[in-house]
């Protein structure tokens, strides 16, 4: 009940270090692992500490609105960089000439196209930022549910320059109003972050980290992650056969077959935001895909989640937003 270490509840640190390493390949010690309030917070928190304002922060485009926020309040200048189907254009970091600080990047799962960085962009990233001295924060926000291929291992386990913040979450895992996440922290940096927490907020929920931590221990989680993949990977194969037989003339299904949404591109011309507002009115929850651009998308889409919803709903899901799609 009394005042906790900022880092983070020690078993729970010490939970976390041994999962990363054995699923994820990451490699850290407990003593790197700061327990946040969600990656939100690790993303605020390495926004604060690493960049000045001004600072230039490389993006992927399209990419998270949550990171853009976490930056942008630190004061940073945010430069989007294109993804195709290797991940966020390293090449074209190069090319630009002007450094950055640090770049965002979902490497697993990029976050909402749902491509994997390919081996040689990863290597591309890191000499960047061996070479520059800049920071990779990577988003690995919801890795555990891959359905068709093996897991891809974190960007941070291939790191030799400690130049990666690892940023997760359980809020995929488990689920977001947990709010618990972690940073896997590079040594030199464990001061400067253990200090940013404690002027925030002190530290995490005891009580949180504690029930998670035998959660862990007891073997819950590893079975509760096999029980779910299994769950979403038939929620996104009913999504993709309704929208198949339902919306096949007007969307077009891109990413890889992992996490828990999906982008659907609309026929060009179609207004994004249109769709989902009307989507909205019928009860039915479509982000558009322009909120992920800094600069204008040059085609609308949908972000479709289908973690909460059963094969019922998805299907009649799919009929509401058909019918928007038609008066937009
Ligand atoms: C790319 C990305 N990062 C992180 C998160 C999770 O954020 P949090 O842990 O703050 O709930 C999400 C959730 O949608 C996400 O899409």
């Amino acid at each position: 009940m009394a005042y906790g270490d900022a880092m983070g509840y020690v078993p729970f640190r010490e939970a976390i270090a041994e999962y990363l390493g054995a699923v994820r390949g990451v490699r850290c010690q407990p003593s790197q692992i700061l327990v946040t309030t969600g990656s939100q917070q690790g993303l605020q928190l390495s926004a604060h500490v690493l960049l000045n304002p001004k600072d230039r922060v490389w993006m992927e485009e399209p990419g998270y609105p949550g990171a853009r926020q976490a930056f942008m309040t630190a004061g940073a200048q945010l430069i989007p960089v294109p993804v195709d189907d290797e991940g966020i254009d390293v090449a074209e970091i190069t090319r630009r000439g002007r450094d950055a600080r640090a770049v965002y990047v979902t490497p697993s799962h990029q976050y909402p196209l749902g491509t994997t960085m390919s081996a040689a962009r990863r290597m591309l990233l890191l000499s960047w930022a061996m070479r520059s001295g800049g920071w990779i924060i990577e988003d690995d926000y919801d890795s555990e549910y891959r359905f068709g291929s093996r897991p891809v291992a974190s960007l941070q386990g291939l790191d030799t320059d400690a130049r990666v913040i690892y940023v997760g979450t359980f809020s995929k895992v488990l689920f977001p109003a947990l709010r618990l996440g972690y940073v896997v922290v590079p040594r030199d940096l464990i001061p400067a972050f253990a200090s940013a927490r404690d002027a925030a907020d002190i530290f995490s929920s005891t009580l949180y980290q504690a029930v998670l931590t035998d959660f862990i221990g007891e073997g819950h989680f590893a079975r509760h992650i096999r029980r779910m993949r299994m769950l979403y990977m038939e929620r996104r194969r009913a999504l993709v056969r309704a929208i198949h037989i339902q919306m096949g003339d007007m969307l077009e299904i891109i990413g890889g077959e992992a996490g828990m949404h999906l982008v659907a591109l609309l026929p060009p011309g179609i207004d994004d935001f249109a769709v989902s507002k009307r989507a909205a009115q019928k009860g039915i929850s479509a982000m558009p895909l322009s909120t992920c651009y800094l600069k204008p998308a040059s085609r609308g889409g949908l972000i479709l989640g289908y973690g909460g919803a059963n094969a019922r709903q998805i299907h009649e899901g799919i009929r509401k937003l058909k019918m928007s799609v038609r008066a937009t």
